[in-house]
């Protein structure tokens, strides 16, 4: 049942308190619960020129810009803010109201809950898209609406760069206050811990600074802790000179697996020794394009060395595709997008850098791919099944740069982050390939844990709905973030009414 049209009658109150008048008024009317949910809240508060009502033209198109097919999930209403004030004065008059919120930033999370919500409100910051750079302090201010694509561009300009995304698309709010890895992981750690200074609304509306001498526990907590604070306006980040990198994808047949997967054990134990380089390998499937599996590698140089020693035994490998040059990071994000549109499916799990992990995955993925292409139509699915490296250089990063939320120190060993994707196209396809990945991870997880292999943390920015990001970082992180979201946000507005995303309530004992 919709409400939010249908006014009490002479309710001259102030937009700030007809909400809570509104919802009481409501349930005794209708002796439900159902209550105003804020739409027309915003546009009596005089919001209007930035609403976007469900029906219109411009919702309709902000909602198929989603990247993943299943995730839009039909707000009464979107509001776009443009500014700081703005974002501030929104949450003020949502506050007093009592509907779900979603928050958006970039819209590239995959999983349907994590950026949007059903007859809510979502906050979409896609408007605030201002990237500036400030000589002096060498600090790039990014607000949470432009993509990475952009902001290197935009950097360019000053012959600066930052650690961000690998895909031009990807946003930037969802990537910075979950972790972020980059080419540049080596060298600067994750992503958020080159950010010196978060710009946060909070739920009473007031904009704080967050950053190593000004409010250091939520600096601290929204390096990993995402959505669980308040509403992150802007990034100021470490810079480092811009340069061309050589890097770029090849792929080879499935016959190369194995040895490729040598590869990526070795360059991840010596990444301490070399870590301007990055490298990811990807077992892919996509029948529409090959009909079998091929083994798709990223080589990137950072320093623009071509050919660089890290690589010299992945090179020997030879390759059906091979697309590495110098290139600028921008053209390197710009080159290689990932297809939106799809109903995605993905999961994550961490695990010791041991190259029986990534043999049996490879293994387990030819064996996907076999059934999948009994079940699934071939030009409606692809999967991927790939391997990054995660060696202790890149806690001690972290550490370096005043820590984050993660845990990563804790784990002692070099690990790999493993993460598996499903593309589909219909709902019906997204259950079978769901339930086909769920038992993937289960078998590869069970599979590494006899052999001891297993790592207890996963990757917030790359998991399914049904995994658990923020218990993976361990008790007294957990009990830390939960500190600060009671400290920061007492009401509790970004546990209970802003439902997108990982919410530390939901992490359970
Ligand atoms: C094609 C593709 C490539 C990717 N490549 C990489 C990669 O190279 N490295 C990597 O690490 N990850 C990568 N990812 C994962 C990516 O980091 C996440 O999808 C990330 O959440 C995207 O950010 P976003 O702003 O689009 O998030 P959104 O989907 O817009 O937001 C997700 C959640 O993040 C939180 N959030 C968003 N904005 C804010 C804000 N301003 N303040 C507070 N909380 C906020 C909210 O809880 C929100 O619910 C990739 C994803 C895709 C689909
Ligand atoms: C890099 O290696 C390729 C072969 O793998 C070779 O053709 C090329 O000349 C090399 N370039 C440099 C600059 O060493």
């Amino acid at each position: 049942m919709y409400l939010y049209n249908h006014r009490p009658a002479g309710a001259l109150l102030s937009p700030l308190t007809f909400c809570l008048a509104a919802s009481v008024w409501v349930t005794a009317a209708a002796g439900t619960t159902q209550s105003f949910n804020g739409c027309n809240e915003l546009a009596d508060a005089g919001f209007q020129e930035i609403l976007l009502r469900s029906g219109s033209n411009a919702y309709t198109a902000r909602e198929q810009s989603y990247w993943a097919a299943n995730v839009a999930l039909r707000p009464s209403c979107i509001v776009q803010p443009r500014t700081t004030e703005e974002v501030s004065r929104i949450v003020k008059v949502l506050a007093k109201c009592s509907g779900p919120v979603a928050l958006r930033s970039g819209g590239h999370t995959q999983w349907a809950g994590a950026n949007d919500v059903p007859n809510g409100v979502t906050i979409d910051l896609g408007r605030m898209t201002k990237v500036t750079y400030d000589a002096r302090t060498k600090l790039a201010s990014i607000q949470p609406g432009p993509r990475w694509g952009d902001v290197y561009g935009d950097l360019l300009k000053h012959r600066v760069c930052v650690p961000g995304g690998r895909d031009g698309n990807v946003g930037i709010g969802g990537f910075l206050t979950g972790g972020g890895n980059s080419y540049y992981a080596g060298l600067h750690g994750l992503a958020c811990d080159s950010v010196a200074n978060f710009e946060v609304v909070l739920a009473n509306g007031n904009v704080v600074n967050a950053n190593a001498f000004t409010n250091a526990d939520l600096w601290k907590a929204l390096k990993g802790g995402s959505g669980n604070f308040g509403i992150v306006t802007r990034f100021d980040m470490y810079t480092f000179p811009a340069k061309d990198i050589w890097g770029g994808i090849r792929a080879s047949l499935r016959s190369e697996g194995d040895k490729l997967a040598q590869t990526m054990v070795d360059f991840t134990n010596d990444n301490e020794k070399n870590p301007e380089d990055a490298y990811i390998i990807n077992y892919a499937f996509n029948p529409s394009s090959s009909p079998d599996v091929l083994v798709a590698h990223v080589v990137v140089d950072t320093n623009g060395v071509v050919n660089a020693s890290a690589f010299e035994e992945i090179l020997k490998v030879p390759v059906v595709m091979n697309d590495v040059k110098m290139r600028t990071m921008e053209n390197m994000a710009e080159s290689y997008l990932l297809p939106g549109n799809q109903r995605q499916t993905w999961f994550s799990l961490t695990f010791e850098n041991d190259v029986r992990i990534i043999k049996k995955a490879g293994e387990l993925h030819d064996k996907l791919a076999v059934e999948l292409k009994s079940l699934i139509p071939a030009g409606s699915f692809s999967t991927q099944c790939l391997f990054q490296p995660l060696p202790t250089l890149f806690a001690e990063r972290s550490v370096q740069r005043g820590g984050n939320v993660f845990g990563l120190d804790r784990v002692k060993k070099n690990a790999l982050v493993w993460l598996i994707t499903g593309a589909t196209e219909t709902p019906a396809q997204q259950k079978i390939m769901h339930d086909k990945l769920s038992a993937f991870s289960n078998t590869l997880e069970a599979y590494a844990d006899s052999r001891g292999l297993d790592v207890q943390w996963q990757y917030l920015n790359y998991v399914d709905e049904t995994q658990n990001p923020l218990k993976s970082y361990g008790k007294s992180n957990v009990d830390f973030i939960r500190r600060v979201a009671a400290k920061y946000d007492p009401t509790g507005f970004f546990q209970k009414r802003v439902v997108s995303g990982w919410k530390i309530s939901k992490v359970g004992a």
